[in-house]
């Protein structure tokens, strides 16, 4: 997706972050929102870190998503060198699988805040479904694209209730 048009920066911050950052990308292909991919480490490349976001804004971008695991500081530390919403996915596995990327993620000091998802997969889609609901406070069609996606969902829960009573499941008296 062209870095020029593009409205979400997704940051992690290592390639094996991968299959949980898609998920994220997943979103926002499907709801044609254009959006950059990146790997950059708050530790490893500081400096890569610093110079991304600072020239974030005047880019276009307008949400940043980072993810990272373990003692997770991408997001806040992305977060210290813009004022842009910084959304913050605590990446799964480790020896605390998640748990130390999560509390590293949501505890940031008053002052730099950092709106922090669930650990993992859900975590990613959910942030790219709010960056989504972000961009959409200034563009209706994706305002109306988002209530459909919410429609849809609504309908497919209708129909799996339904097939559960099809398949002879007794209702709760
Ligand atoms: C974090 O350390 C990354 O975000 C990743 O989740 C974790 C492990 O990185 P690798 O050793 O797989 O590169 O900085």
């Amino acid at each position: 997706m062209s870095s020029t048009l593009a409205r979400v920066g997704i940051l992690m911050g290592s390639d094996s972050d991968l299959p949980t950052m898609s998920r994220a990308a997943a979103v926002l292909e499907e709801f044609g929102v254009p959006y950059e991919i990146r790997v950059m480490s708050a530790h490893r490349t500081p400096e890569l870190v610093r110079r991304y976001v600072e020239s974030a804004e005047e880019r276009g971008l307008r949400v940043l998503i980072c993810g990272a695991g373990r003692a997770a500081h991408l997001a806040g530390v992305a977060a210290a060198h813009t004022t842009l919403p910084v959304l913050g996915v605590p990446i799964e596995g480790g020896p605390l699988n998640g748990v130390d990327a999560l509390y590293s993620t949501v505890q940031m000091p008053p002052g730099i805040p950092v709106a922090t998802f669930s650990i993992g997969t859900h975590g990613a889609q959910n942030a790219a479904l709010f960056a989504v609901a972000l961009l959409a406070l200034s563009d209706p069609q994706l305002a109306e694209a988002l209530k459909a996606y919410r429609r849809r969902m609504a309908e497919s829960v209708q129909q799996k209730d339904a097939q559960l009573q099809e398949k002879g499941w007794r209702n709760y008296p």
